[in-house]
């Protein structure tokens, strides 16, 4: 993936493999932006929209990852429960514990920037248990796994401070690899 302005390379090839761009993963919120279409993948209304026409703050950012790390403690909890292959359901766990210190983390730094963690939990949950198949649902975690990294590496760096860019740095590296070790159960 080549980027303008030169930014470093990503460590992951997000587009890799038919993971669709920008698709959004987020679901059951409200629109915050006017004139999001969230039905089209690419126009999720918030950081994919033209530069300059939103302005997304680092708070708004971590609320919505929030969600969506809680979607993947709910999916990955059920997908786990599911599982018949030990192998797979310690895995499934694994993941799970890793989303679920990612909520804790975000929790943690939004209260540090004075704001109210959402309640919210992502519908990409129940977009993962609505499939049938094993398979399927891991695929789907795959794509909700690279959102959330291609989601990290739109925040300004600028705009976090020490802790919050070891923490992100960290939380990208996590869903890489876990995305790697997706892609090998399927
Ligand atoms: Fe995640």
């Amino acid at each position: 993936m080549k980027l303008a302005g030169g930014s470093p390379p990503p460590r992951y090839e997000l587009r890799a493999g038919g993971v669709p761009p920008a698709q959004d993963f987020r679901g059951g919120t409200s629109p915050r932006i006017a004139g999001m279409n969230p039905g089209i993948p690419g126009s999720d209304g918030v950081a994919t929209t033209p530069p300059g026409r939103v302005t997304m703050t680092l708070v708004d950012r971590m609320q919505e990852l929030l969600e969506a790390e809680r979607a993947g403690v709910k999916c990955l909890d059920a997908m786990a429960d599911h599982a018949t292959d030990m192998g797979k359901k310690e895995l499934f766990s694994i993941f799970r514990n890793d989303e679920g210190k990612f909520c804790a983390g975000l929790f943690r730094l939004l209260q540090a920037r004075g704001a109210a963690p959402t309640k919210n939990v992502g519908a990409f949950a129940d977009k993962v248990l609505a499939l049938r198949t094993e398979a399927e649902q891991v695929a789907l975690l795959v794509k909700g796994q690279a959102w959330v990294v291609r989601k990290i590496d739109e925040i300004p760096p600028a705009e976090m401070n020490a802790d919050e860019t070891a923490f992100f740095a960290d939380m990208r590296e996590v869903h890489v690899v876990n995305i790697d070790k997706c892609n090998k159960l399927v």
